[in-house]
């Protein structure tokens, strides 16, 4: 079977029969190449030129990127497992959830003080692909503004990481499939201006393609929200402007004269599987505790334990590396693995007995999640039947016989999509016109007394300066962001069947944190979401949630359906009703922890520099969702391979 790389892909499409049978048979001629190694610790060589920590979206990227060069050794250290898992790969029945619960790290979280002190667990990845193997691949990519605002909130050197620099990166970090005539046809109301915004290098082998099906509800969706005054339909998913649109899912959607997958798309296939590197080490089922620092302050290795060696002494094992560490360990571990290293605040690694090398106040502070609100409608009287995601849920045998048959002849219906692939991401202006101007002043003022700031952070008053200044530079943002008509707080997804599926708010304000267990170090890390604990995201939810109901019980679209509102119902009108029930039904992670190793300047409380250097160490980085000091306004998965193929460049020196 010929290697992915040189599999027809999506531009191609369209190749005539003999370009496939040249390119077969030029495979066969291939030499057999000595292929990249899943090694053992045993197998390892003295030293690496790069060591990363964790082999999830942004550390593969990182990884196929730097032994592109063949003199380069890289070595990628990961938790989890090489999988090849159904669980994995075949995602075109939504209704399949994992089952293997050995594929994630399943981590407690404490309670959440203004959601009742509930608690609820967090889930990423623990297996090589890290979160982009168990993720909803959606793929879409935040808006002009909100990766402007990173290069604000930076100030000077941060111009990079606006849209104009990120833009090189969303091209070469995923690969746009061409949508088949199929797919257009089910979606005649976008227009599309792919070569802008999306690129088809053949290095990069991350695919995003495209369903050749849609729920007929989605028609009468998207006819809903065009009717709202201010709702933009953008060129394309990728312009970086918010409105209604269509984007792509993260799988591999071509199947050509029976080769292709339809499989998921993720790092482990794009930037591990297939590649011809005798200089490209991956060393699976071991988890990394330590990050070695050297007497001149440089990052000069990784100490590491099995991954089921959970004994109180456990066998550590340690590799060196000569150029750099890259740490890619995600939200919730990369800043557990600088405190165990000596880098965070200094007082709470005095606490855990950790020798100081850096005292970094920012580690683990700054940490945020898009949360989820489930309202729900019924329609008395929706009559597309049988075609509803109703009859996929309540598996009704007719549906399910239709839809294996589609796929079988052809490859189409609704096995050919996951979840959702059209939807709304709406800014303030247009929920709530009368509104915004109040919410963000009411921002401006927090964000203008220092006092204010504190009394929002986890340490109140006792917060070191550093943390206050960039917090409150954030509120500055995020106020500004308030009255920004491109800075999404609302996304909806468009199931194409009753509208009841879950909103999320895509810019809280308020900020968690992440730490090491002081009495033990070395046990999970605790995680504080700390959702809601500022009250300016009440009322930006209820403004929300009210443009909602509106739109679902108003819209003459709906009319003939009958709606009704069945969570929470109209019962829930005053302020003081609806924050009982947000409190009640908010899910305080969209699966999208970002900023816990935040890039800000370092009297803003920042982790990392525009260059993602930690400060304070030599030969340091961080690549992964926890350097996203803001978060933008929708799933993140595609920011995170663009921010790993800049960061590459500048690993590189190239940019
Ligand atoms: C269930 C779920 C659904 C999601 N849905 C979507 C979606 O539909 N669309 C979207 O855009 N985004 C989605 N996301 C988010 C997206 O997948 C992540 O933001 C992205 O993968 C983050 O990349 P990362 O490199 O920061 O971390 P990860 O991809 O999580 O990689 C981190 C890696 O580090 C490893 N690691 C951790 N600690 C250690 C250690 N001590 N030693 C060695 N290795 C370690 C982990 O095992 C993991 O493999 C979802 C995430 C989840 C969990
Ligand atoms: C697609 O997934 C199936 C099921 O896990 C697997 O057998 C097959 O090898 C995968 N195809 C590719 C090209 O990876
Ligand atoms: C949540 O817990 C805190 C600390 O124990 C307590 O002060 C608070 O009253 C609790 N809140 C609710 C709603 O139970
Ligand atoms: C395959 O899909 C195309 C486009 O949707 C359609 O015209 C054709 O009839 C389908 N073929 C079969 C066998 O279903
Ligand atoms: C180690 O982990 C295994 C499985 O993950 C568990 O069964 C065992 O009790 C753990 N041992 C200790 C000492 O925590
Ligand atoms: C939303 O609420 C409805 C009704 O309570 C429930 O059936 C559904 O599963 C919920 N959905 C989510 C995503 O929580
Ligand atoms: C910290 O570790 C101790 C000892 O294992 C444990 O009892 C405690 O619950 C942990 N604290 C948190 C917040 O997880
Ligand atoms: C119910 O739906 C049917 C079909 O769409 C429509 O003709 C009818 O007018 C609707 N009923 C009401 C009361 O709107």
């Amino acid at each position: 079977m010929a290697p992915r790389s040189l599999r027809p892909t999506g531009h191609k499409a369209a190749a005539t029969a003999a370009t496939l049978f040249l390119l077969s048979t030029s495979v066969l001629a291939l030499p057999q190449l000595r292929a990249r190694a899943l090694i053992g610790p045993e197998d390892l060589r003295d030293a690496y030129d790069y060591i990363i920590i964790g082999g999830g979206a942004a550390g593969l990227t990182v990884a196929d990127r730097l032994s592109e060069d063949a003199d380069t050794t890289v070595l990628v250290i990961e938790s989890g497992a090489l999988s090849n898992s159904d669980q994995i790969n075949l995602v075109r029945d939504s209704l399949t959830w994992f089952t293997d619960l050995s594929l994630f790290h399943l981590l407690n979280t404490q309670p959440n003080r203004e959601l009742n002190n509930i608690s609820t667990l967090a889930f990423v990845g623990n297996v090589v692909g890290g979160s982009s193997a168990v993720n909803g691949m959606q793929a879409p990519r935040g808006t002009k503004d909100e990766y402007n605002r990173w290069a604000e909130v930076y100030g000077d050197g941060g111009e990079g990481w606006g849209w104009e620099g990120m833009l090189p990166y969303f091209k070469k970090g995923t690969h746009r499939q061409t949508p088949s005539q199929a797919s257009l046809d089910v979606m005649p109301y976008f227009k599309a201006n792919p070569s802008e915004y999306w690129g088809q290098e053949d290095s990069t082998r991350v695919y995003t393609g495209w369903p050749t099906f849609q729920f007929p509800g989605v028609k009468y969706q998207i006819e809903a929200l065009a009717q709202v005054p201010g709702v933009k339909f953008p060129e394309d998913a990728g312009a970086g402007e918010a409105g209604v649109y269509w984007y792509p899912s993260f799988w591999d959607a071509v199947i050509v004269d029976g080769e292709g997958s339809f499989n998921r798309s993720y790092a482990k296939t794009g930037h591990w599987d297939g590649l011809d590197r005798p200089n490209y080490d991956l060393l699976t089922n071991s988890v990394v505790t330590k990050i070695e620092i050297d007497a001149g302050n440089r990052a000069c290795g990784a100490t590491f334990r099995g991954r089921y060696d959970n004994s109180t002494t456990p066998d550590l094992k340690a590799v060196k590396a000569k150029k750099e560490v890259v740490l890619s360990a995600g939200t919730y571990h990369s800043p557990q693995i600088l405190q165990l290293s000596g880098i965070g605040p200094k007082k709470l690694l005095d606490e855990a007995g950790i020798e100081v090398k850096v005292d970094l106040p920012g580690v683990g502070q700054n940490f945020h999640d898009h949360t989820s609100l489930n309202l729900t409608y019924a329609y008395k009287n929706f009559t597309l039947r049988p075609n509803r995601r109703d009859d996929m849920v309540g598996q009704n045998p007719e549906f399910l016989e239709w839809a294996d048959e589609l796929w079988a002849a052809n490859h189409t219906g609704p096995w050919s999509r996951y979840l959702f692939n059209v939807g709304a991401w709406l800014p303030l202006t247009v929920m709530a016109p009368d509104e915004y101007e109040s919410l963000a002043s009411q921002v401006d003022a927090q964000a203008a007394s220092p006092e204010t700031v504190a009394s929002l952070l986890p340490n109140g008053q006792d917060t070191d300066p550093t943390v206050v200044a960039g917090h409150a530079a954030r509120l500055q943002a995020m106020a500004s962001s308030i009255r920004n008509p491109n800075v999404i707080f609302y996304q909806q997804g468009f199931t194409g069947d009753e509208p009841n599926f879950y909103i999320t708010y895509e810019n809280p304000l308020s900020a968690g944190e992440i730490n090491i267990n002081t009495t033990d170090p070395s046990g999970p890390p605790v995680i504080d979401w700390r959702t809601y604990s500022n009250p300016v995201d009440f009322d930006i939810l209820i403004a929300m949630a009210r443009f909602h109901r509106k739109l679902n019980l108003e819209s003459p679209v709906y009319a003939e359906f009958l709606p009704e509102e069945t969570g929470p119902g109209l019962d829930v009108q005053t302020k003081e009703q609806w924050v009982t029930w947000i409190r009640k039904e908010t899910q305080p992670s969209a699966m999208h922890p970002t900023g816990s190793c935040g890039m800000m300047p370092r009297e803003l409380g920042g982790v990392v520099d525009a260059e993602l250097k930690v400060y304070g160490v030599q030969g340091l980085r961080v690549v992964d969702a926890s350097v996203l000091n803001l978060l933008v306004g929708t799933n993140i998965c595609q920011t995170v391979y663009a921010v790993a193929e800049r960061a590459a460049d500048l690993i590189k020196g190239v940019i």
